[in-house]
């Protein structure tokens, strides 16, 4: 899977490790910066730069890393056709996708352990989305929620 990644200053390092873990498992990595823990960075701008990488078709998922997970979270979920949570548990990664179609993971390396964090990430995107009406229905709900906005 073609799979964006991103990170700010506070989460360039778990980036670094993603990118590694991610070409391992056989994922292409589409990688969005930052290229350095010194480049001033503020996440709604690598959080677009992800976004837009999902819009385009550029990738099937992406991955943010910032120091909480949450700034990108907020950021990413502004743009259209992004799904994005914060997940530091293998369960919500799998559910995320699952039910919800959440298609941006994002990740706190402040919070989250790197061998954890690779857990988490093998984990959700290996889920795919069940199609089941009932999430079908309320995915058309969230959609048409973003239409109205
Ligand atoms: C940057 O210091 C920090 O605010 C950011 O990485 C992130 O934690 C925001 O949610």
């Amino acid at each position: 899977m073609k799979v964006a990644l991103g990170a700010d200053h506070g989460g360039f390092r778990l980036k670094q490790a993603l990118a590694e873990h991610l070409k391992a498992l056989g994922h292409e990595v589409l990688d969005l910066g930052v290229h350095s823990s010194e480049e001033p960075s503020d996440y709604p701008d690598i959080a677009l730069a992800v976004g837009r990488a999902l819009q385009e078709g550029r990738a099937q998922r992406g991955i943010l890393v910032c120091g909480s997970g949450v700034g990108a979270s907020v950021a990413a979920n502004k743009l259209r056709g992004i799904r994005a949570a914060v997940c530091h548990d293998t369960f919500s990664a799998r559910q995320g996708v699952e039910d919800d179609d959440m298609n941006i993971l994002c990740l706190g390396q402040r919070v989250v352990g790197t061998e954890l964090a690779k857990e988490v990430v093998r984990v959700f995107l290996e889920a795919r989305f069940s199609e089941e009406e009932r999430h079908r229905r309320r995915l058309r709900k969230v959609l048409a929620l973003e239409r109205r906005t």
